[in-house]
C-alpha cells in the first residue's frame, strides 16, 4: 500500500520586511543578506497570528468536510509552542472542526519534529488504511533584534494530510537517521529567543547530512543518479546549497546542473518568508513542486531534515501521477499577493509586542489581518482564538 502526502499547504502572515532595508538599518552590505545568506524578504507575525493560527490557516488551504470526518490523528510539530502543557494541536483541532474521535499531540525536537510526525503518521496509516493524519509544522523564529541570526528569522506553517494512496508524494521505507547530543541551538524555558552557536550549527548540519546520506546509500543501494531533486531543511536558503555542494561530484555535470536548478526552485518561497523552523523543509518541498516545470510523476525526491540538538534524517518519496492538480498553487500565490511590506521600525515594533503575561485581558481586532483564523484576545492567562 502506498502511504504519503495527499495534500500540502502553507500559510505565512501578511507582513514582511525587505532584507535590503534590514541590511541598511543594521549597517551591513545588502549582498551579505540577499546572496551570502540568500534571503530577500522576512515574514513578520502581528499579535493576531501565533503558531496555532498559522497552522490552522495552513490546513485551511485544503481542508474539506470529508477530511474533517476521516482525520483521527493530529500531530503538531513546533519549537515555539504557546504552552508547556496543552498541545497547540488541540486548539487547531477545534478551530478546524475536526471530528472529536481523534488523538492529538504536540511534538518537539527543534526543526526536526514534523519529520518524526510524518513517519509516525505513516505507521498509523499502515495499521489503519482508512484513517487520515493531519501533520502540522508551525513556528515563529526569533533570534532577537540586531543579532547575527536576525536575518534568518521568519514566521509560517505547513500543513500536510497523510493518507493511503496519496495524490502528491508516496513515501519510501528506507530512510536513514541519526541522533547526537550537541549544543548548536537551544532555547531555555525562560528565554523568548534562541541561543545559537551559528557557525557550529552550520558545520553540524552538513556533518549530519553527510552521515545520513552515506548511511542511506548503503541501506537503499541507491546513488545520487537515482534522484530527480533534493530538498533540504532551509534555515536560510544558502544552507541547503552548502550541503548539496558536498555531494554533487558524485554525479555527472548534467545532473549537477539539474539538481542545482531544482534546488533553486525549492528555495523560491523560503527566500521570501525566512526560517519557519519545523516547516522549512516542507515549505521547500511545496516550493519545488509548485515552481519546477521539469519534474514529473515517478520522479524520486530526497528530503534532508535537521533539528538542532540534534537529529538528522534523509528520506525519500516518489511523485504521484497527476500530483500537480493536487497542489494549492493559486491559493499560495494569493497569500503572497496579499502581503504588505513594512519598514524596519514597524517590524521592530511588531517583534517586541507581546500578549499580556499578567492575567490581564486584551481583545484584538482582525481588521488588518486577512487570515481566516486569528488570535482574538487573551483572558485569565488563556489565549482566545476565532475563525472567520
Ligand atoms: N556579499 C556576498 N556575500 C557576503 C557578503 C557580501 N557583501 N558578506 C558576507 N557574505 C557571505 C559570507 O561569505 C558567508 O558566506 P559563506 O557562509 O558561504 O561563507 C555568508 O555571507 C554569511 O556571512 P557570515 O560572516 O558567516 O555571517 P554571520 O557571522 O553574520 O552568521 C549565520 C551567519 C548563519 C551563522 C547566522 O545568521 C546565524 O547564526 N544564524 C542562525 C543559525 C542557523 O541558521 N544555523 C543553520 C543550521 S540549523
Amino acid at each position: 500500500m502506498k502511504i504519503g502526502i495527499d495534500q500540502i499547504g502553507f500559510y505565512t502572515p501578511q507582513y514582511f520586511v525587505d532584507m535590503n532595508d534590514l541590511a541598511e538599518s543594521r549597517g551591513v552590505e545588502p549582498a551579505k543578506f540577499t546572496i551570502g545568506i540568500g534571503q530577500s524578504e522576512m515574514a513578520v507575525a502581528p499579535l493576531t497570528q501565533d503558531p496555532v493560527t498559522l497552522a490552522a490557516n495552513a490546513a485551511l488551504t485544503f481542508l474539506d468536510d470529508e477530511m474533517r470526518e476521516s482525520i483521527d490523528l493530529v500531530l503538531f510539530g513546533t519549537e515555539t509552542g504557546i504552552d508547556q502543557s496543552k498541545s497547540a494541536g488541540i486548539y487547531v483541532h477545534d478551530l478546524l472542526d475536526i471530528q472529536p474521535y481523534a488523538r492529538t499531540v504536540e511534538m518537539k525536537q527543534a526543526c526536526y519534529s514534523a519529520t518524526a510526525a510524518l513517519q509516525l503518521a505513516k505507521g498509523h496509516i499502515a495499521l489503519n488504511p482508512n484513517s487520515k493524519v493531519l501533520v502540522l509544522a508551525s513556528d515563529i523564529a526569533r533570534y532577537g533584534l540586531s543579532t547575527a541570526g536576525e536575518v534568518t528569522q521568519g514566521a509560517g506553517a505547513v500543513a500536510m494530510l497523510i493518507s493511503a494512496n496519496p495524490r502528491i508524494l508516496s513515501l519510501e521505507n528506507d530512510s536513514a537517521y541519526i541522533t547526537k547530543d550537541i549544543m548548536d541551538f537551544w532555547r531555555p524555558n525562560y528565554s523568548p529567543y534562541a541561543y545559537v552557536d551559528g557557525k557550529y550549527s552550520n558545520d553540524q548540519y552538513i556533518a549530519f547530512f553527510n552521515e545520513v546520506w552515506e548511511q542511506y546509500k548503503g541501506k537503499a543501494n541507491r546513488s545520487l543518479d537515482d534522484f530527480a531533486a533534493l530538498c533540504f531543511h532551509l534555515p536560510y536558503t544558502k544552507m541547503g546549497l552548502k550541503a548539496l555542494r558536498t555531494i554533487l561530484d558524485e554525479t555527472s555535470e548534467a545532473n549537477q546542473d539539474r539538481l542545482q536548478q531544482l534546488y533553486e526552485h525549492s528555495t523560491t518561497y523560503g527566500r521570501k518568508i525566512g526560517n519557519i523552523y519545523t516547516a522549512s523543509l516542507y515549505l521547500g518541498l511545496v516550493s519545488l513542486l509548485e515552481n519546477s516545470e521539469t519534474l514529473q510523476a515517478g520522479d524520486r525526491v530526497g528530503l534532508f531534515s535537521y533539528g538542532s540538538g540534534a537529529v538528522g534524517e534523509f528520506f525519500t518519496g516518489i511523485l504521484e501521477e497527476g500530483y500537480e492538480e493536487a497542489l494549492q498553487k493559486d491559493t499560495h500565490r494569493n497569500i503572497f499577493a496579499q502581503r504588505e511590506k513594512v519598514s524596519v521600525a514597524q517590524y521592530e515594533e511588531m517583534f517586541t509586542e507581546r500578549l499580556p503575561e499578567d492575567g490581564s485581558e486584551i481583545m484584538l481586532s482582525n481588521e488588518n489581518d486577512p487570515a481566516p483564523a486569528y488570535v482574538s484576545g487573551m483572558k485569565d492567562h488563556m489565549r482566545l482564538y476565532t475563525r472567520k
